[in-house]
C-alpha cells in the first residue's frame, strides 16, 4: 500500500497515491513526472474542500540552531526529559503491540487530581490543538462563528475553517491585551465558541483575570468559552474558570 500525497498543480490540489519515491519530487513542486499522469489530466481525482484549499500555510517556529539553543517559541526546553519520564517510556514500549487504554483513564484521573476537577471533565488528545480541533468539530456546524483575538495563535483560523465554521478575528488593543468588550460585542446568535489565549501567543500578554471573569459572566449560554492556557505556567494569577459551566480550558505539556 502506498501513502497518499497531495499534488499541487496551479491553484489546485489533487490527492493521489504515488507508487515510487519519485513522487517526493512531485510533492516538491516538480509537476511533470513520469510516475503518474499529470494532475490536471485527472478530472475524477478526489478534490480537497475549497475551504481547505484556501487555508494559509502553517508557519512553524524556527528550529533550534545549535545543541545549546532551544526553540522556545516552539515550546522546546533546554532541559532533557526527566529520567522518570524516559524510564516510563521505555517500559511502555514493551506493550506497543497492544492498543492503549482508549479512555486514557489513569492519565485523566491524574490530570483531574492536579487541577481539582473530576476525571469526567478531562479530555486528552494529540496536543492541545488536537483537543481544540475536536471541540470545534463537536460544537460547530457550517455557518457558525468562532470568535478569537488577532493576532493570536495562528492555528485558530485554520482549525475554525477546517471545522466548517467562520473565523471572526477581533483585533488586539494597542497594548496587545485582548479587547474583551469588542469580543463580547462580536458574539452573535451564530457564535458557538469564544476563544481566549492567556498568555497570548505571540504577544505574551496574559488576560486580566478580573476583566475576563466579568466577561465570562456576560457571555450568552449558547457560547462555549475556550481558554487556551498553553503557557499558563508563565501566568501568576490564572483566570478562575471553575464557577462557569460553559467553559473549557486547554493546556499542553512536554516532558
Ligand atoms: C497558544 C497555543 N495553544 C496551543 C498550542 C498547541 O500545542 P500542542 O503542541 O499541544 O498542540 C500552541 C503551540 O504552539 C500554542 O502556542
Amino acid at each position: 500500500m502506498h501513502t497518499a500525497h497531495f499534488v499541487t498543480r496551479g491553484a489546485e490540489k489533487h490527492l493521489i497515491c504515488p507508487a515510487s519515491e519519485a513522487c517526493v519530487a512531485h510533492n516538491a513542486g516538480v509537476v511533470e513526472h513520469p510516475c503518474m499522469p499529470s494532475a490536471s489530466h485527472l478530472p475524477s481525482a478526489p478534490r480537497v474542500r475549497p475551504v481547505v484549499d484556501g487555508l494559509p500555510a502553517y508557519v512553524a517556529g524556527r528550529s533550534a540552531q545549535t545543541a545549546l539553543t532551544a526553540a522556545l517559541a516552539s515550546n522546546e526546553s533546554h532541559f532533557p526529559p526527566l529520567p522518570s519520564v524516559t524510564s516510563l517510556m521505555e517500559t511502555e514500549t514493551s506493550r506497543i503491540h497492544r492498543y492503549p487504554d482508549m479512555a486514557s483513564a489513569d492519565l485523566r484521573e491524574a490530570i483531574a487530581a492536579h487541577v481539582d476537577v473530576s476525571a469526567e471533565e478531562v479530555a486528552v488528545g494529540p496536543g492541545s490543538s488536537g483537543v481544540l480541533q475536536q471541540i470545534l468539530s463537536a460544537v460547530c456546524d457550517p455557518g457558525h462563528e468562532v470568535v478569537f483575538a488577532w493576532r493570536s495563535f495562528e492555528a485558530y483560523p485554520i482549525l475554525a475553517a477546517v471545522a466548517g465554521a467562520e473565523p471572526v478575528r477581533v483585533p488586539l488593543l494597542p497594548d496587545e491585551q485582548h479587547d474583551l468588550d469588542a469580543m463580547a460585542a462580536a458574539v452573535t446568535e451564530q457564535t458557538r465558541v469564544l476563544l481566549l489565549c492567556s498568555p497570548n501567543n505571540p504577544t505574551g500578554v496574559p488576560l486580566d483575570a478580573e476583566r475576563t471573569e466579568d466577561l465570562l459572566s456576560r457571555v450568552p449560554p449558547h457560547v462555549l468559552v475556550v481558554i487556551d492556557e498553553a503557557y499558563v505556567e508563565f501566568r501568576r494569577r490564572p483566570v478562575r474558570w471553575m464557577p462557569w459551566s460553559s467553559i473549557a480550558a486547554i493546556r499542553t505539556s512536554a516532558c
